[in-house]
């Protein structure tokens, strides 16, 4: 039988789910890794969460009426990057199915006007990567994310962190606009809106770099490393397993790994379309 692509209803997310949680536990325990949807419940949980949002669009792959796995595809405008995520394949169902899953959602994302794709991939997942790079993706970044205890960092006392105000976003978003090119808007508000967004302002009260919350949904943009790590070291707490560290950044990486952080696990930022190479420090959330 062929493979059909279609969206996906609410009868389809417990199936959708199971075969996310078995395919990422598949490929975390050949690796020794935690994995990124830890049980079946979290994995039925991100489906129905990504279903309610009116920006993000799903669809899945099923064969003589049994499905074999689901992507999703995420707005956040008015950035103009769509991001991809999950995508995931019955471990006994792996050949073409990717493929089609991914050739579907950039053509949505071409439907929506969104020339520029983002994904955060999972490096120890061959299968994965060589997908993505024949489907156009580029990597960019090799990343790790990182967890620890913030409270432990060690800092010279000479910024001054505190929660970001809506009145802040529009200084926030031109920092993102120098270092990315575009700003992520949407993403800062909803952060401040659920009060984990944070920012640091110097000895002139200009706004240097900020945090849509220090964890593995959140971005942040700094003008120097020494802001990023007060952003870190002023952060109460992590949100979700932890926060990615570009792996170039040796500075920072350093700096973390000095003060007692763990390396969970890697990943690679991939992009298709347009991409500038960022010009200031910053932490990619898992969506790009
Ligand atoms: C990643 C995943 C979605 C791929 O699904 P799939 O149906 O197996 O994907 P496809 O077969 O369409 O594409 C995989 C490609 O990699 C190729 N490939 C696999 N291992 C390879 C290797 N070591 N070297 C070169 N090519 C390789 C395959 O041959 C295939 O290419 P082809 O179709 O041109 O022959 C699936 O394995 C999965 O769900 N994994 C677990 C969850 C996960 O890691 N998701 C992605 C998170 S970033």
């Amino acid at each position: 039988m062929s493979l059909t692509i279609r969206s996906i209803d609410q009868a389809d997310v417990e199936m959708c789910g199971k075969i996310g949680f078995q395919a990422h536990k598949a490929i975390s325990s050949a690796h020794g890794y935690p994995s990124e949807q830890p049980s079946f419940e979290f994995a039925v949980g991100m489906i129905k969460t990504m279903m309610a949002n009116p920006n993000s669009w799903g669809a899945l792959a099923e064969r003589d009426g049994q499905i074999l796995g689901s992507i999703f595809l995420h707005l956040f405008p008015p950035s103009p990057v769509a991001a991809i995520g999950p995508l995931t394949v019955d471990p006994s169902s792996e050949g073409k199915v990717g493929r089609a899953l991914m050739e579907t959602a950039l053509v949505e994302a071409r439907k929506r006007d969104y020339d520029q794709v983002r994904l955060v991939q999972s490096p120890s997942h061959l299968r994965s990567f060589v997908l993505y790079t024949k489907c156009g993706f580029t990597l960019r970044e090799s990343l790790f994310i990182m967890h620890g205890n913030p409270g432990l960092t060690t800092l010279e006392k000479k910024h001054d962190v505190r929660a970001a105000r809506p009145e802040d976003i529009s200084a926030c978003n031109e920092i993102c606009k120098s270092i990315h090119g575009f700003s992520r808007d949407m993403e800062l508000r909803q952060a401040i809106d659920q009060r984990v967004a944070i920012i640091n302002v110097d000895n002139t009260g200009s706004i240097t770099g900020y945090a849509a919350g220090l964890g593995f949904l959140g971005h942040a943009v700094a003008k120097t490393n020494d802001v990023l790590k007060a952003l870190v070291a002023n952060s109460s707490a992590i949100l979700g397993p932890g926060f990615f560290v570009p792996g170039r950044n040796f500075d920072l990486l350093k700096w973390l790994l000095d003060s007692g952080f763990r390396i969970l696990w890697p990943a690679n930022l991939m992009t298709f379309g347009n991409y500038q190479d960022p010009t200031a420090p910053f932490l990619p959330s898992i969506a790009y």
